[in-house]
């Protein structure tokens, strides 16, 4: 892990710290600097990610059984993550969950959960958390896509998910016309598939279709880790994009430009 203090002094809320990406996030940005406070609905994962931090001399708090669905929750929490080191630089919507299956049969409830857990969460993140940065100066909003929201794929019935990263997407080119007057910068990281705790068992032993259609037509020959989105994270958060707003950075290996 590369560290060079580019987040020195920054604080950074990132919400689902206690599994996948969100643990690789939370160390990288305690490694270059930053103070950060976590969240997750995994109270287990969030406490471990402390606790791996911690030992590692990483300044972070993380709070678990946060459920950022529902927007009280949201909220509260933003509210309490600010109190901690008393400010907010970043905001790094991370966290996410859904459900796939073919239109047919995706339920009402299955697409309801969906929006849920991946787009309202959002908009109940930065909702919360937008008069803190108005009241801070401004800062860097980093939602997090998916390429799923650019193109339709043979391999996953994606329905709901891709119509949620998409107002992902959508509500952050808003959030950087309205945010440009208080130095509030709003972006996008979009991942290809990447590899995390969650998806490793597959990439291992990948069926034969996803091999085709997916791992063999990626330009850079490989699928992600977890740092190569977090790079894109960190940049974003850093003074570095100080003039950068209104981005989609897709980190994909280069698979979405052959569609
Ligand atoms: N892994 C990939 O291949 C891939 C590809 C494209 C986009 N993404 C996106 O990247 C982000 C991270 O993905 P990941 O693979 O690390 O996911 P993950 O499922 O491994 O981790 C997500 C974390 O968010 C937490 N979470 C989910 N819903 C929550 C809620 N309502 N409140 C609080 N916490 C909640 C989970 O408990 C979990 O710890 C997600 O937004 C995901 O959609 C991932």
């Amino acid at each position: 892990m590369s560290a060079h203090g580019r987040l020195d002094g920054k604080i950074a809320l990132i919400t689902g710290i206690g599994g996948g990406m969100g643990v690789a996030a939370a160390r990288r940005f305690c490694a270059e600097g930053a103070r950060v406070v976590g969240c997750d609905l995994n109270s287990e994962g969030a406490a471990a990610t402390e606790e791996l931090i911690r030992a590692e001399g990483g300044e972070i708090t993380t709070m678990g059984g946060v459920d950022l669905g529902d927007a009280e929750a949201a909220r509260a929490w933003v509210d309490d993550a600010v109190a901690v080191y008393d400010g907010v630089d970043v905001l790094y919507n991370n966290a996410s969950t859904q459900r796939f299956a073919p239109l047919e049969e995706l339920s009402v409830a299955d697409w309801d959960f969906t929006m849920r857990n991946e787009l309202n969460l959002v908009f109940y993140t930065v909702k919360a958390a937008w008069p803190h940065l108005k009241t801070y100066g401004g800062g860097s909003i980093i939602n997090v896509g998916s390429i799923a929201a650019l193109r339709g794929v043979e391999f996953m019935a994606q329905n709901a998910h891709s119509t949620a990263k998409g107002g992902v997407i959508s509500l952050t080119l808003q959030l950087v016309v309205e945010g440009g007057p208080h130095g509030i910068r709003a972006n996008v990281i979009s991942p290809g598939l990447t590899e995390t705790p969650n998806t490793a068992p597959m990439l291992a032993d990948p069926p034969e279709r996803m091999r085709r259609v997916v791992l063999d037509r990626i330009p850079l020959g490989r699928h992600g880790q977890a740092e190569d989105i977090v790079n894109a994270a960190v940049f974003l958060a850093s003074d570095e994009s100080s003039w950068i707003s209104g981005t989609n950075i897709v980190i994909d290996g280069g698979a979405s430009v052959l569609g």
